[in-house]
């Protein structure tokens, strides 16, 4: 067996911001996506997904697509292999389980055929993968994916990598409601197109949120950065995309001892981060699984 991974992502600070040019603290996760290929027993190359089979030949299905394009670009013939996809993130909640998945695939393929991949071609194979799924991925995705770190990413500049002071650790609950990015990036400008200065200026906010973030990692001041999540939060609920759901799971954390809790990533569903007191991590978590079918505490800025 082959295998390779890549990383999931959050959003700590800044998303819907850095849509109009703010920036966006964000990090890779240790979880994300690992990819086992090994060789066909049954003559029929199969592809394993969670708990389903797919032959890979399948024309309709995305995934099996994405593992054709890994498995050419890799000059692995007419897929003689069996792939077996695992996410240790929740798929399809704004953890880049896509992203990961872009990264991955590639990764176990050219390993198989014993061949060197440069970043330059696991990006633009990566980017090809990701079109299946998202019309226009920015890539921050695909980078935390590849890289596994935290920074600050504008638009225009791209990540700028931070050192954090120490290692953060990160609770992730789901709301297990479905969103999707688009709605609530369109939703964000609808108001915007409205109510015009009062929401540039939340806008605003949040990206001096995201600056002070990173600075506040740097010099390892959680306290100020649980400070933060809870001011973005609020904001993030100025511009409409939060919702009763993760209002109620931000809530079950903040009292469970949390010091920072708010929505990640496009909102309207998908997951909340939650920062906990160094060693309370557990304690938080454990008052969110009464509330959440998937909770998971993973380091911010993997590996
Ligand atoms: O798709 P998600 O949940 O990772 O969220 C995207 C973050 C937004 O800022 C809302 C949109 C964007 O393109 O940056």
């Amino acid at each position: 067996v082959t295998s390779a991974k890549a990383f999931g992502k959050i959003i700590v600070l800044g998303e819907h911001a850095v849509v109009y040019g703010e920036p966006a603290l964000a990090g890779a996760l240790s979880a994300g996506c690992v990819v086992d290929v090994e060789k066909s027993e049954h003559g029929v190359p199969h592809l394993m997904l969670d708990t389903q089979v797919f032959k890979v030949s399948d024309a309709d299905n995305g995934v099996c697509k994405a593992v054709r394009i890994a498995q050419e670009a890799a000059g692995i013939a007419a897929s003689a292999l069996d792939v077996t996809i695992r996410f240790d993130v929740p798929v399809g909640a704004g953890l880049g389980s896509s992203a990961a998945m872009s990264v991955a695939l590639p990764r176990a393929m050219f390993a198989r055929a014993d061949k060197t991949l440069d970043d330059a071609t696991l990006r633009e194979l990566s980017n090809q993968i990701e079109k299946v799924f998202h019309g226009n991925p920015s890539g921050l995705d695909a980078l935390l994916a590849m890289t596994g770190s935290l920074g600050l990413f504008t638009k225009k500049g791209g990540l700028t990598p931070i050192a954090a002071k120490q290692p953060v650790r990160v609770i992730i609950a789901d709301t297990g409601v479905q969103r999707s990015t688009q709605t609530q990036v369109s939703n964000v400008a609808a108001r915007r197109e409205r109510l015009g200065r009062p929401v540039e200026q939340t806008i605003e906010a949040i990206g001096q949120l995201s600056r002070m973030g990173a600075e506040a990692l740097q010099k390892g001041d959680l306290a100020k950065l649980g400070e933060l999540m809870n001011t973005n939060q609020g904001l993030l609920s100025a511009l409409s995309v939060s919702s009763a759901e993760i209002e109620h799971l931000v809530h079950v954390a903040r009292k469970a001892g949390a010091i920072g809790a708010k929505l990640t990533g496009a909102g309207g569903g998908g997951c909340i981060i939650a920062l906990a007191p160094p060693g309370d991590e557990e304690i938080v978590a454990s008052a969110l699984r009464k509330h959440s079918k998937t909770v998971l505490i993973t380091n911010l800025g993997a590996p």
